[in-house]
């Protein structure tokens, strides 16, 4: 008998990204098209869902390193912290499932691994929050569903204080 298992690694090469498709044709062309160049050129950290010995494609995540405008954190959130104009953050740009594994617990092993991992960079290099650009209000809810908290200026973008995810992984 053949244990199924999965695993979340760093995009490669021989990583098949040609057959992922979420239902957001933008998400899909990045993976197929954009994602190596992106990790090449170390714009973006790109982390691959496979079930191996198979190595298909069936949910991606992008981390990088960014920065948030203090205006943009809500006030109650903004008055903890030191007056920086400029807030050192964790980006998670992009995360997608492949449609045929939606609503069986993939986009939050997804994340759950994305927020492992940048707690654990943020020890090395600070960050005091991750990020997230919702593509649509259903991205945003799912987000919301985990607790990031929508920034000021704009409902699409949601932060997680780095504090918070600590005490996931306590
Ligand atoms: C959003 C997405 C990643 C969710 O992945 P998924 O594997 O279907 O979700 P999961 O099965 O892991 O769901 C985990 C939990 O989140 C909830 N959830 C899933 N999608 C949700 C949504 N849009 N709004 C609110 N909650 C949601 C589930 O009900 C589940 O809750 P529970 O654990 O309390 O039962 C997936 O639908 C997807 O790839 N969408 C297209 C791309 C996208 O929108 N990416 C996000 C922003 S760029």
């Amino acid at each position: 008998m053949q244990l199924t298992y999965w695993r979340i690694e760093a995009l490669q090469k021989n990583h098949n990204r040609q057959t992922f498709s979420c239902d957001h044709p933008a998400l899909d062309r990045y993976l197929q098209q954009q994602a190596r160049q992106d990790g090449e050129k170390r714009v973006a950290a790109v982390f691959v869902l496979v079930q191996p010995p198979a190595c298909q494609v069936l949910g991606y995540y992008t981390l990088s390193a960014s920065t948030l405008n203090a205006k943009e954190v809500p006030p109650e959130l903004v008055r903890k912290l030191p007056r920086y104009p400029q807030l050192p953050v964790t980006l998670l740009g992009r995360l997608a499932v492949d449609q045929q594994l939606k609503g069986q617990g993939m986009g939050q092993f997804l994340l759950m691994d994305a927020l492992h991992r940048s707690l654990q960079a943020a020890a090395g290099i600070a960050a005091m929050a991750v990020v997230v650009d919702a593509k649509d209000a259903l991205a945003a809810a799912f987000y919301q569903h985990f607790g990031f908290i929508p920034l000021n200026l704009s409902a699409s973008r949601l932060f997680l204080p780095m504090a918070t995810i600590a005490t996931l992984f306590n």
